[in-house]
């Protein structure tokens, strides 16, 4: 399959409707998610970016469909990871000598992954490529997401290849963002912000504004995932500034586990209590065992404050939890409460545990936790209550 975006420019990427995880089990794909490889043909063919390893000889095959590889003169690697350098190892033993343009990073990236001395050239931002009546512009994009990313900017078409960044796992036979669910969009494109962006934000910002500063007309965002933005492409320019700046929305978010239920009491009483203040928050809670644990970040990222609840076991927190703050130490979210809560029947050490998590993962404490003992009476279920109502009015 390929499609024209235009005279000159192909989309000859993979569509992959069946993945369901990515980077390993690390990021749940429910719609699926495609790999944008772009081809250009003006004077000069250049190739941009690949497709994930498993489908490099789909690939292949189709790419000859469109284009005598011999032809293609330069390929360029916006990004080393193996979405989308996974088909050069097949690509490179059709056309051995043919350069691939790519930053210093991806040099070392790409060397590191395939163990090959490819024509590597370095780019630099700025750096131009002149294809015949159209120029690529490249602009290393450091850090978003890996040390090697890279945009480019076609002259002429006023297209930018930005890479991972303004995309989305999100399979779609459609091409364009005015085509398809607007609000599935929208799901898969702040899931990935949230998942795989936010340590990264300052960067995004100031990157957005050095790209910005370029003053440059953009017609078209071909990001390397899901579908390209051509309806006012620089609104997902926008959303991301707003995600950038520690978004949150009127949000509390409660994640928890539960064995015999009191943990789960204890969620519900805090949501009552937050619900009393009145001020009109937006209450989610998730088991952390039971739900998709992107999704759950996803609304943590959304949040103004994030409450964690576990029982003690084994002097520790249930192992759903100890995950989910794992990732949200690594995803570093800025301006953002949290608390913690939780049952015991003895040592009841996890009320303590999580909230050194939660200050060690950057997040600033309401409230002291609340623990109950065993199944929560009446009493108990009241201080949840309380604790949720002041914990609510307080933000
Ligand atoms: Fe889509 Fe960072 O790879």
């Amino acid at each position: 399959m390929s499609y024209k975006i235009n005279d000159t420019i192909t989309w000859v990427g993979k569509i992959d409707w069946e993945l369901r995880k990515f980077h390993g089990e690390e990021y749940s794909t429910h719609r699926g998610s495609s790999y944008n490889s772009y081809l250009i043909q003006d004077e000069k063919t250049v190739l941009i970016d690949t497709v994930w390893k498993p489908f490099a000889k789909e690939f292949i095959e189709n790419l000859k469909k469109e284009i005598d590889l011999k032809k293609i003169d330069y390929i360029i690697a916006n990004h080393a990871e193996i979405d989308h350098s996974g088909a050069l190892p097949e690509l490179m033993k059709e056309i051995p000598d043919t350069p691939i343009y790519c930053t210093a990073n991806g040099i070392k990236s790409l060397k590191g992954h395939y163990h090959q001395d490819w024509n590597f050239v370095t780019v630099k931002t700025g750096d131009r490529l002149s294809l015949g009546s159209r120029e690529l512009v490249f602009i290393e994009a450091r850090l978003l997401h890996w040390p090697d990313s890279m945009f480019c900017y076609l002259t002429g078409d006023n297209i930018l290849f930005s890479n991972d960044a303004f995309g989305q796992h999100y399979a779609s036979e459609r091409m364009y963002n005015d085509q398809v669910d607007q609000a599935e969009l929208y799901q898969e494109a702040i899931k990935y912000y949230a998942n795989i962006l936010t340590p990264f934000s300052r960067l995004v910002e100031h990157k957005i504004n050095e790209v910005v500063g370029m003053n440059v007309p953009v017609s078209m965002i071909c990001p390397s995932h899901g579908i390209i933005w051509r309806d006012n492409p620089l609104q997902i320019v926008g959303k991301y500034l707003e995600w950038a700046k520690d978004y949150q929305e009127d949000q509390i978010t409660i994640v928890y586990d539960t064995m015999w239920d009191s943990t789960r009491k204890m969620a519900e009483a805090i949501a009552e209590g937050i619900k009393s203040a009145g001020k009109g928050f937006q209450i989610k809670l998730y088991n952390a065992s039971k739900t998709d644990k992107n999704d759950i970040i996803t609304e943590v990222f959304k949040s103004k404050l994030v409450l964690l609840g576990s029982p003690t076991i084994n002097k520790g927190i249930l192992h759903s939890m100890a995950g989910m703050l794992e990732q949200m130490k690594g995803l570093a979210f800025k301006n953002k409460k949290a608390a913690a809560f939780g049952s015991y029947g003895w040592s009841g050490e996890s009320v303590k545990l999580l909230t050194q998590g939660l200050e060690e993962a950057g997040f600033e404490l309401a409230a002291d936790g609340v623990r109950g003992l065993w199944n929560p009476d009446e009493a108990s279920i009241h201080t949840c209550m309380a604790f949720g109502k002041r914990i609510a009015e307080s933000i």
